[in-house]
């Protein structure tokens, strides 16, 4: 295990965030995206609210095309945690684009070689691996493998959490008349405590966990036929705005669902790989789910997921015709191979969590200096604020969250909008003092924000 070295990731602060354009964003970027956008359709509100052009990224920076260099909040979308072009993960895809790109599923050394480091990584016995191009196939695969295993095909989960975009995973979360699809049957949602916002509290005024699984056993006996497979979970939830859950809650999640019968599928896309300060979030809490997908850190860049299966549950993962055309070839077996060496060789699940503590320290105080500021929480490297208009009815303020959103940008910050709530997620390799400019941009957005909205 190596010791974290911040010296390949220093940023001159002097220089950088460098923002040279009279107005953002820059008139190559406009010019560039006005182009683009005549035939591609379908774009994110992060980039409609702040339509840059990049050009090239290296560790912590991202430059657009009209020079402007940003600090990068946001890892891509959560996916560059071990910063923009590591170059031994670099140095690893090219060797594969160069040797052998694909050969559909056949063994080959390298992915031999990432299934073994995969098995002496993760938690428990989870020693059974598939492997994807995307997250939503591995959610996907895994609730396959969690219906084959069971005999069972009625699935439970949460409201707010996100997993992906196709039928099944959509039908896991919230769906709207832009969804295409209808739910699917069998799926059922429920409420997950959520610290900032509970429902249920204790007569202390604190998350009453308990009542939450009660709630879940009526809904098992009330709504489903009680053929369920699993429940699957997001440990933290990402899309939602880094909504984290009271310590007890996922130990005693799978407790129950272990008196049920029923498997725990954790969906690990974005928490995995060192985002939480653990290659799995779920070890935290000393859990091990069933089935566990990993996804967007895990190739920091180059489209590489998988489906991890515990060893009881292995033997369904071959009923349910499980590879694909790009799942597991030699360029993204290198490229998760590399960064589970890279986050072993620079101590890197240390580092998370050492940042962990900087930005805690950071927000300390932010609830109580702005008006604006509802809550701040913070796991690993994943970071949301909550801005609220009223802080007794917690009143969701997109307004504000847009504006911080844009502010910081134009300081540059690249970082992920989400609402109200401001979703933070730097590469795990930053050093303290790009972290702590990183929070001074954020904090001078924020102040400024609710000088011009509350005067
Ligand atoms: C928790 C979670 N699951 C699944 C997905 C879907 O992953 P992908 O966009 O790679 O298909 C995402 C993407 O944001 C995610 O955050």
């Amino acid at each position: 295990m190596g010791k974290y070295d911040p010296t390949p990731y220093q940023l001159d602060l002097n220089a950088i965030p460098k923002i040279i354009s009279p107005t953002l964003p820059g008139p190559k970027s406009t010019a560039l995206h006005n182009r683009a956008k005549q035939h591609y359709r379908g774009i994110s509100g992060q980039v409609r609210l702040f339509p840059v052009a990049f050009e090239k990224a290296q560790g912590c920076m991202m430059e657009d095309v009209d020079g402007n260099q940003y600090i990068d909040f946001s890892s891509g979308i959560y996916v560059t945690s071990l910063g923009h072009c590591h170059p031994k993960v670099t140095e690893a895809v090219v060797k594969y684009a160069k040797r052998l790109m694909n050969c559909h599923d056949f063994t080959t050394e390298i992915k031999t070689r990432l299934l073994e480091k995969m098995a002496a990584t993760l938690p428990g016995d989870l020693k059974c691996f598939q492997l994807y191009d995307c997250g939503t196939a591995a959610v996907e695969a895994g609730l396959r493998t969690c219906r084959a295993a069971t005999g069972k095909h009625e699935f439970l989960s949460f409201f707010q959490d996100f997993h992906g975009k196709s039928g099944h995973s959509i039908s896991l979360a919230r769906m709207t008349k832009f969804s295409g699809a209808s739910r699917e049957p069998g799926f059922y949602l429920m409420p997950r405590p959520d610290t900032y916002r509970p429902l249920w509290v204790d007569a202390d005024g604190v998350i009453d966990t308990d009542a939450y699984l009660d709630f879940y056993d009526k809904i098992i006996k009330e709504c489903t036929t009680g053929q369920i497979a699993a429940l699957v979970a997001e440990p933290i939830q990402g899309w939602a705005g880094s909504i984290m859950p009271p310590d007890d809650f996922f130990p005693k999640l799978k407790k129950f669902l272990e008196e049920r019968n029923i498997l725990f599928m954790a969906d690990e896309v974005l928490t995995s790989m060192g985002r939480c300060g653990k290659t799995l979030c779920c070890e935290h809490w000393d859990v091990v789910p069933d089935v566990v997908t990993i996804g967007k850190g895990f190739g920091n860049g180059f489209p590489v997921t998988a489906m991890a299966v515990r060893e009881p549950y292995a033997d369904a993962v071959d009923k349910i015709s499980a590879s694909t055309s790009y799942g597991g070839n030699p360029m993204a077996c290198a490229a998760a191979l590399a960064c589970f060496e890279v986050i072993e060789e620079e101590g890197l699940l240390e580092h998370s969590m050492h940042l962990e503590e900087l930005f805690k320290k950071r927000m300390a105080d932010w609830t109580e200096k702005y008006e604006i500021v509802g809550d701040t929480r913070c796991k690993g490297c994943l970071l949301g604020i909550e801005l609220v208009k009223d802080k007794v009815k917690k009143t969701p303020f997109d307004e504000a969250g847009k504006m911080v959103y844009q502010k910081a940008f134009a300081k540059g910050l690249a970082w992920v909008p989400a609402g109200h709530i401001l979703r933070m997620s730097p590469p795990i390799v930053m050093p303290d003092e790009v972290a702590q400019k990183g929070m001074d941009i954020i904090e001078e957005a924020i102040f400024e924000t609710q000088k011009e909205l509350l005067g």
